[in-house]
This record gives C-alpha cells, sequence and structure tokens, in this order.
C-alpha cells in the first residue's frame, strides 16, 4: 500500500504570476540530515532530465548533493535506488514523455519498494499535475518544485524517517542561491546561469509561472564561477538566462549583459556562448562586445516565434516583423558572418495561412542558419490556452512541414559551402552511430562527425569539411 501522502505547500499560478517580491541573496550553502546522509550512503541515484539547458544546469546541482551524501550515479534508471525525473511543461508531449516514464518507473518500486522516486521540475509548478500524480501514480514518493531545490536533503530526509509521501512546491522564489553544490555533466563544456525566471510574460508561454519572477545573480558570482571553470580547463561556457540581454536589469547597480558579457570574455575561455537572446533587450552594446572578442562565438539564438506582425502582437512580443529585420540588419552591419538560429511556434490560435506565409517569407529574408520549429500547444493558465482556435491540427502540422522544408531549403546550401573549407571543432566525444567516429561543434554550432583518437575529446581541433548532410557535416582531422 503506498504510504500516506503530505501536502506542506501547493503551487498556484496565480501567485506565481506575482511580480512584487524582492529577494535576497543566499549564500549558506546546502545541508544534509545526519540521519538522511547515513541512510543514502553508498546508495546510488539517476537524474533524468528533460526540457532547456536550466533543467540541465538544476540537474547538476541535484548530483552536487546526492555526491556530497556518499552517493554514486547510478548506470540506469531501473539500478537506482533514489530517482528524480527533472520535467519540462513547456509542450504537453514532453509532459507525456514524462508520465510514460513516472508509469515505467512503478514496476521498479514492486520489485523493491526501499527505492525512492521524486518528480521535480516546471511540471509539477501545476497544480492540475500535482493532483494527478498524487492521485494516479501513488509510487512516487517526493514532488518538489523549481525554487526549493537547495533543501531536497532535507524533504528527501522527512519522506525517509516519516515513511510519507510529501509534495512541497514553492508557488514563487524567495531568494537566489548562491555556494551551490555541482556534479558537471562535462569536464569541458559547462552551463553557467546568469538570472532565473521570466517577467516577459509572452501569451503562450508557461515558462514566467514555473520558473518565476526574473532575478540576476551578481556579477562578482558569476565572474567567480567563469574564472573557476577557466582554471579547470573547461573550454567554453554558455552564460544561461531566459533572456540573457535583460540581464542585470533588476540589480539596479549598473549591470548590464554587455558588461558581464565582456568581463566573462575577459577571463580567456576559449568559446564563450550565451543562450537565450530576446530581440525586446538586444542592444547596439551587446553587439559591439560580441563582435570585439575571438572567444565570444559568433553564433547568436535569437529566437522570432513568427514571422506576422500580427501573430507577434497576439504572441505579445513586444516587436513585430520590421523591428525583428531591422535588429538582424544591426546585427549583421556589425558582425557579417555571424550566424543566426531562432524558434519558431506554428499554429498559434486563429494563425491564417497568410500568415504562416509570412513566417516563411522573414526565415527566407533572414537566412537562418539552424532553426527549431514547434507546434503551438496550448498550456493551462496562459493567456492563449483561453484563446477559441478555428485551426485544425492537420492543418497545423501540414504547415510545420511545410516551415521545416522551407528552411532545409535555406539552411543546406549553407552547409554545402562550408565542404573543403576547415573549422575549429570542439570535440564532445564519440559518434552515437559510429563509435570509431568523434563528433563535436565548430564555432558556429554545427554538428561534425570524423575519425580521431578518443585523446581529442575535450579539445579543440581543426578539421577539414569533406561532405555535408541535412543536421550534420562529415569531415577529416587536420594536423597543424
Ligand atoms: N507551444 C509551442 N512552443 C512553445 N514554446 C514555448 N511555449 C510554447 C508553446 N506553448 C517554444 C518557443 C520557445 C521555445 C523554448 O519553446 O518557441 O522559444
Ligand atoms: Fe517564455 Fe517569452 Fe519568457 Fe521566452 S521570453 S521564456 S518564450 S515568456
Amino acid at each position: 500500500m503506498a504510504n500516506k501522502c503530505e501536502f506542506r505547500e501547493l503551487p498556484d499560478l496565480s501567485l506565481a504570476r506575482n511580480r512584487t517580491q524582492s529577494f535576497s541573496f543566499n549564500y549558506d550553502g546546502v545541508t544534509y540530515p545526519e540521519s538522511l546522509v547515513r541512510y543514502l550512503k553508498g546508495k546510488t541515484y539517476f537524474i533524468h532530465t528533460y526540457g532547456c539547458q536550466a533543467n540541465y544546469r538544476d540537474e547538476e546541482v541535484m548530483a552536487g548533493m546526492f555526491e556530497n551524501m556518499g552517493m554514486k550515479r547510478a548506470s540506469e534508471v531501473g539500478l537506482a535506488d533514489v530517482v528524480v525525473l527533472n520535467t519540462c511543461a513547456v509542450r504537453e508531449n514532453a509532459e507525456q514523455k514524462v508520465f510514460g516514464m513516472i508509469g515505467e518507473l512503478k514496476k521498479y518500486k514492486i520489485t523493491d519498494n526501499s527505492r525512492l522516486f521524486c518528480v521535480c521540475g516546471c511540471m509539477v509548478q501545476q497544480e492540475h499535475i500535482i493532483k494527478l500524480i498524487t492521485e494516479k501514480y501513488r509510487h512516487i514518493d517526493l514532488i518538489f518544485g523549481t525554487h526549493n531545490i537547495t533543501k531536497l536533503p532535507q524533504m528527501l530526509d522527512e519522506v525517509v524517517r516519516k515513511r510519507i509521501r510529501l509534495v512541497d512546491v514553492e508557488s514563487a522564489p524567495k531568494e537566489i542561491d548562491e555556494n551551490l553544490p555541482s556534479k558537471r555533466l562535462s569536464s569541458f563544456k559547462a552551463f553557467i546561469n546568469i538570472s532565473y525566471g521570466c517577467d516577459k510574460f509572452c501569451t503562450y508561454c508557461i515558462v514566467p509561472y514555473t520558473r518565476g519572477k526574473e532575478r540576476s545573480r551578481l556579477m562578482k558570482d558569476i565572474l567567480a564561477e567563469a574564472q573557476e571553470l577557466k582554471d579547470l580547463g573547461y573550454q567554453e561556457v554558455t552564460l544561461l538566462g531566459q533572456n540573457v540581454n535583460a540581464y542585470g536589469k533588476d540589480l539596479k547597480d549598473g549591470s548590464t549583459f554587455a558588461k558581464l558579457l565582456e568581463e566573462v570574455a575577459k577571463i580567456g575561455i576559449p568559446r564563450v556562448r550565451f543562450l537565450t537572446s530576446h530581440p525586446w533587450d538586444f542592444t547596439q552594446e551587446i553587439v559591439d562586445v560580441i563582435a570585439k572578442y575571438d572567444n565570444i562565438m559568433k553564433y547568436i539564438h535569437l529566437p522570432v516565434q513568427s514571422g506576422s506582425s500580427e501573430i507577434l502582437r497576439l504572441m505579445g512580443r513586444r516587436y513585430d516583423a520590421k523591428k525583428y529585420l531591422e535588429l538582424v540588419d544591426m546585427i549583421r552591419a556589425k558582425i557579417p558572418d555571424v550566424a543566426l538560429s531562432t524558434d519558431i511556434i506554428v499554429g498559434f490560435p486563429n494563425e491564417t495561412y497568410e500568415q504562416f506565409l509570412e513566417t516563411v517569407e522573414l526565415c527566407k529574408k533572414v537566412q537562418y542558419d539552424s532553426a527549431f520549429t514547434f507546434i503551438y500547444s496550448p498550456r493551462n493558465g496562459t493567456p492563449a490556452a483561453k484563446i477559441k482556435d478555428n485551426v485544425s491540427n492537420k492543418d497545423k502540422l501540414l504547415r510545420f512541414r511545410e516551415l521545416v522544408k522551407a528552411l532545409e531549403e535555406i539552411i543546406i546550401p549553407k552547409s554545402n559551402a562550408m565542404v573543403g573549407q576547415t573549422y575549429k571543432v570542439l570535440v564532445e566525444g564519440t559518434s552515437e552511430k559510429n563509435a570509431e567516429m568523434l563528433s563535436g561543434y565548430t564555432e558556429k554550432n554545427k554538428l561534425v562527425h570524423f575519425k580521431g583518437d578518443k585523446n581529442l575529446i575535450g579539445k579543440i581541433v581543426n578539421v577539414k569539411i569533406l561532405e555535408s548532410h541535412t543536421y550534420s557535416l562529415i569531415g577529416e582531422l587536420v594536423n597543424e
């Protein structure tokens, strides 16, 4: 029989919308109850992360806590004593995958009832999800949110000691936590959070509710983390935020993204990247800093979402197609060889075919180097989810396919033009499909496979491109 469920705090989207709270910085780090450390020592953990880089960074923090308690990572979910599903809520299909996995876990509980199963992340910031999991999936022991990760040891301790199931999901963040433990997923490329949350409230998006108010870390803390990574020999860092170019606005101490980016570049890590840029806050000053430093990659992810100004207005994006194109011109005027990528949503409620064609047109004008395309997915509690939609799913799928094809026609010739040229590639590992091949990314984020020795993993090497395929390139190592 499942244990009794205790509801400590439940998420509430109307509270999550609140933007009036002020923040303090907490440098206390994480503490570990002795009883839990005794119980978990020598046991194994497995974290399954869905969604964006912010979630992967959270995985590293949680892995750091488990390792600090004397645990080791299990090689697969079925072997782990503690499993954490770190979830994403941005589209419905992400949630469906998680529910598939939650269902899978049940069989492991039947064979060993002492296993502990936790669900955290964006998905459980929604009340209806809590209801579903606690009622239908009673083998889940702990549900916690995005704002109380650092209390994971205390929550787990309670679950173990009291033999209860526990739900503790705060609706809004209270502080910015520093001095967090971290077991990084890579020893040569790393993510650094520069800000949390988002205040843009695009009408289709759940993130401002699940990740809370936009709040920046102090520049000194970010720079200390970057310096530490440089000292450890890291080859690449990516500065992370839902909206990196709004960095610093909330601090009111003169910090800006341009200044931060420049200071990080000066530390001298070979590759500096940043994710994600919103067209609204992208200043000339930022462009100038990107142009000035060779170690800032000339690759910008600049989501447009739609090429129709009317749809952009309904999305609450704060720019129209003309403004977006002017920004692209401003960036290209200073950095002519910049690579641009984007996110596009097809089938926003009541989008007409003509409005969809405006998106295709915009893509042709911008000549993107890569693009992530999504079919609109209504998210409970967002303004767009209340709009009655007259576009059928079939039409949305047809438009989606038409857009993917149009994008391929833009991107393939660009990849073809790379054949014969030599590029710097940061070697990530062996290729997923062929263990004899290595894989890595160029400065402008193109995936390249080539033959080489495994001891090159984690190094930046020169690769001459021999063949181009739709989503990757084949090359050969060039010896200096
Ligand atoms: N439906 C489809 N795509 C979405 N995105 C965000 N919310 C939704 C939604 N409700 C996409 C946006 C964003 C990317 C991370 O996910 O394109 O940039
Ligand atoms: Fe969502 Fe818009 Fe914020 Fe991006 S900028 S996280 S799409 S609300």
